[in-house]
């Protein structure tokens, strides 16, 4: 391996390699399905505003905050916690995450499942089996479900067994780049279709008036959710990078990355809507709600690949699903490594069984879900929207308050020899104690009490 560092716990082959990683673990389902749907749901506009302000408000800083704890402990988040600080608390701090990335992912292969699904709907829809094309479409299906969410997850759990750098990094350096090109050609495609034009505008032209506190709460649970923060992935994915890396730059690439690849899904997405609804198809509610919830693009794309009719429509269906569902697995894997690294360090159990015992899990949680999927919205409210911002401002507690910035700084100084004299640091450092700490705070802190008195 190319990089210095001694440890047996793996590391990636090189700078692209980490970029792609974590790229790759935030570009997922979080992109193209949570985002846009949450945003159609939020008001188009106003909810894309916020969410761009928190990304680069709270979203990066915690991302560098994240890797930097990760670098210098070269632990999972419990044990991370614990090398840095006596505190006694911070280490149930990073049991919440185990937890959340557990519960994350049960729902997360589900959807991915649905990715599964679309791909084989594209190819019996275009071979004529409409019937097998019905079936393999129908979201309630329990058992189908089970079955798809059970073969995503056994990807899964096979991927994190060879440990952590090559399948990834492969992965994500040949279809990332595709996807992107089959957003952008579906984008161009879609504009030129009768009624699209007002779903570019409700996207692109805020509405001020639309934004309230639950739209400030979503959007940055979404934050989160998208840049893989609040739970330790980057944590853990931060103890396997080399020193000679540039955390704040790397942590760039990747929250731009992400939000590029999100705002393009949404640039497909909302238009699609309006086309749909154009076309007779009821897809807001009398009250403005979303009919389709968590489905919601499972309704709309794949209508849109059978418009564009024979072997043009298959080819874009089935490419499109086919690399969501690698997207979904290389986001998929950061979830497993988190409760998997935790019981390898700590409990010094051997990696295979490690990965196979918490896929276990897992899967066991899944089936559940499989068979009443409403489950997913109860849960994603839990343990994303207020989970993750819950882990973010944790983590920032700990950065500011108890680890020190100090040694944050000694941290990052290492890949970035201009650190002293860079406007980074002390910028970063008033976010991290003040900045994110407050704004994640007001709005949590407004939800629950908004939830219980
Ligand atoms: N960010 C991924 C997505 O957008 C999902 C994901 C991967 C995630 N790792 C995470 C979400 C850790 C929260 C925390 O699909």
């Amino acid at each position: 391996m190319a990089t210095t560092q001694s440890t047996s716990r793996g590391n990636w082959n090189s700078k692209l390699g980490f970029i792609l990683a974590a790229a790759g673990s935030a570009v997922g389902l979080g992109n193209i399905w949570r985002y846009p749907t949450v945003m159609a749901e939020n008001g188009g506009a106003a909810f894309l505003l916020i969410y761009a302000l928190l990304v680069f408000i709270v979203g990066y800083p915690v991302m560098v905050a994240e890797l930097s704890v990760g670098r210098k402990s070269e632990r999972n988040p419990v044990g991370a916690f614990r090398a840095l600080s006596n505190s006694k608390f911070f280490p149930i701090v990073g049991f919440w995450c185990v937890l959340c990335g557990i519960v994350i992912l049960s729902y997360y292969v589900i959807v991915a499942g649905w990715t599964i699904g679309y791909f084989f709907e594209q190819i019996f829809h275009y071979s004529g089996w409409t019937e097998m094309a019905a079936w393999v479409a129908n979201t309630d299906n329990g058992w189908l479900n089970a079955g798809v969410a059970i073969i995503f997850m056994a990807f899964t759990v096979g991927i994190i067994l060879g440990g952590v750098s090559e399948g990834i990094e492969r992965a994500v350096k040949y279809l990332m780049p595709l996807l992107i090109v089959i957003l952008i050609v579906m984008i161009a495609y879609v504009l030129f279709q009768p009624g699209a034009i007002d779903g570019v505008r409700a996207y692109l032209l805020p509405d001020f008036s639309a934004i309230n506190s639950d739209i400030l709460l979503a959007a940055m649970g979404q934050a989160f959710f998208s840049l893989s923060l609040g739970m330790g992935a980057l944590i853990t994915y931060g103890s396997y990078l080399s020193k000679k890396e540039n955390i704040p730059e790397v942590a760039g690439y990747v929250t731009l990355a992400d939000i590029g690849i999100a705002f393009l899904a949404g640039l497909l997405i909302m238009p699609a809507i309006f086309m749909a609804q154009n076309q007779g198809v009821q897809v807001f509610g009398d009250d403005g709600s979303l009919i389709a919830g968590a489905a919601l693009i499972f309704q709309v794309l794949p209508e849109l690949f059978h418009n564009m009719g024979g072997v043009i429509g298959l080819v874009f269906g089935a490419t499109f699903f086919f690399l969501l569902s690698i997207a979904a697995l290389t986001s998929a894997i950061s979830l497993l490594e988190v409760p998997t690294s935790y019981i390898i360090d700590e409990h010094k159990v051997r990696r295979k069984t490690a990965a196979i015992l918490i896929g276990a899990i897992i899967t066991v949680i899944s089936v559940v879900i499989a068979f009443d999927t409403s489950l997913i919205g109860t849960l994603d409210f839990i343990f994303s929207d207020v989970g993750l911002p819950l882990g973010g401002f944790m983590l920032c507690l700990f950065l500011g308050y108890f680890w020190k910035m100090e040694n944050a700084k000694l941290e990052l100084g290492q890949g970035f020899a201009s650190i002293d004299e860079h406007w980074f640091f002390p910028v970063w450092s008033v976010f991290i104690r003040f900045v994110c700490p407050i704004l994640i705070g007001l709005i949590l802190g407004r939800t629950l009490w908004a939830l219980f008195f």
